[in-house]
Parts: structure tokens; C-alpha cells; sequence
């Protein structure tokens, strides 16, 4: 994905974000705050987008939520305000560069959003690097099929993928290289099985 790209698609998202994406990814949304809530401490969310899984935490953990479009965190901003919580800051930042020190965080979330970044290796070695010992990543994506009708589907749409904003046959080795985060479970997640949850810890 090309970063200008990503920009303008996501600009032209945020009006009808939750109208599309709200129900049909709601599942794992709620996975990664309950995960997160039950662990408690400090939570990232990479890509917060307009903050749909943001009501979904409970009160006791503090979140901070980082995403490169104002468009997006605008209305992230809106739900915090409407919701009253206290315990979220929003930053719009690059997944790729982020501004906090090492071992900030007991939870990152990454939800449909490596598929979406220039350099998802890069946006991992960041995500572990601000995590703490024993700190949980969870990720939901849609990652390439290995074959049937999915796998022509992917293929069909991936030369819009600059339009829509994300790599539709994304392979899910691009997540799992990075030496220090060691998945820890791994499983399908609605629609139909299109989605995957993980969870990786950093080592
Ligand atoms: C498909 S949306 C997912 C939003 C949210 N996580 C959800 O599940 O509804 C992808 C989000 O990633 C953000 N994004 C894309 N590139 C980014 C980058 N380099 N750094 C931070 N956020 C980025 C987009 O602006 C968009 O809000």
C-alpha cells in the first residue's frame, strides 16, 4: 500500500465507516477489548479508525489510540466525547513510527489495520517494541486464502486495493516474523470464517 493512497482512501471512509464496518467486524472488536479489559494496564490501539471498539473496554484499563487520519480520529474523538471516557487519549501518528518509549504497554491492539499500513514489518517491530515483557498483541485481519473461491475473490479485487485501502490477499507471514512476538493463539472470526484473531506475546 502506498501512504498517500492509504490517506486519501481513509478520508473518503470515515463518513460511512460504521455504517459498513460496524456490525460485520464487531466480533473481534469486542474479543480484543475483552482481552485487553481482562488483562488490564495500559492498552494501544494501532489504527483506532473512528473508535469503534473504543466503547467495548471497561473503565479500568487506560487506552491510547494512534491512526494517520484526522478524518478517522475525528470521529473517534467524537465517540469519546459522547461516551464521556475519561480513560482514552487519541494521538494521530504513523503505526510505523511510534512516538512512545520502549515497553509502554501490557496490550496493543492492530485490528484490520496491517493490511493497510506502507510497512507492516516495520509496524510490528514498533508494536513490539513499545510492549512490555509478556505483553499481549492482538491482531484481526483478513489474511490470503490458500485457494478456492476466496483466493479468486482476493485476486479479482486486489488491483482496486489502492481504492479501497487495504491488501486484500495479505499473507499472514507478514505478521509472524518478528523474533520477539511468539503467537499464542490463533483462530477464525466472522464473517464466515474471513477473518482470523491472534494473539502474539512478546518474548
Ligand atoms: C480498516 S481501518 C480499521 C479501523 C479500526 N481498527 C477498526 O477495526 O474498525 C484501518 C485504519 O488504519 C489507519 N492507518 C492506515 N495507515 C496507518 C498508519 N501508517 N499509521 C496509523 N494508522 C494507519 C487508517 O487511517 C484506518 O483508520
Amino acid at each position: 500500500m502506498k501512504a498517500n493512497a492509504v490517506t486519501a482512501s481513509y478520508k473518503r471512509w470515515a463518513p460511512v465507516y460504521d455504517s459498513v464496518f460496524g456490525r460485520l467486524l464487531h466480533e473481534g472488536r469486542q474479543r480484543a477489548a475483552g482481552h485487553a479489559t481482562a488483562r488490564g494496564g495500559e492498552v494501544l490501539e494501532v489504527g483506532v479508525g473512528t473508535g469503534l471498539a473504543l466503547p467495548l473496554y471497561g473503565p479500568g484499563v487506560k487506552i491510547t489510540g494512534i491512526d494517520f487520519s484526522a478524518e478517522m480520529l475525528a470521529r473517534a474523538e467524537e465517540k469519546v466525547r459522547q461516551h464521556g471516557m475519561e480513560n482514552v487519549t487519541l494521538r494521530q501518528m504513523d503505526a510505523q513510527k511510534l512516538d512512545f518509549p520502549d515497553a509502554s504497554f501490557d496490550t496493543v491492539s492492530a485490528m484490520h489495520v496491517l493490511s493497510v499500513v506502507p510497512d507492516p514489518e516495520q509496524a510490528l517491530s514498533e508494536i513490539a517494541r513499545v510492549c512490555r515483557p509478556g505483553a499481549h498483541v492482538l491482531i484481526t485481519n483478513h489474511f490470503a486464502a490458500d485457494k478456492g473461491a476466496l483466493k479468486l475473490a482476493e485476486r479479482l479485487i486486489q488491483p482496486l486495493q489502492h481504492h479501497l485501502g487495504w491488501q486484500a490477499d495479505f499473507p499472514i507471514a507478514r505478521v509472524l516474523g518478528d523474533p520477539r512476538l511468539r503467537m499464542v493463539e490463533r483462530r477464525p472470526l466472522p464473517p464466515l470464517g474471513v477473518m482470523t484473531w491472534l494473539v502474539l506475546e512478546r518474548i
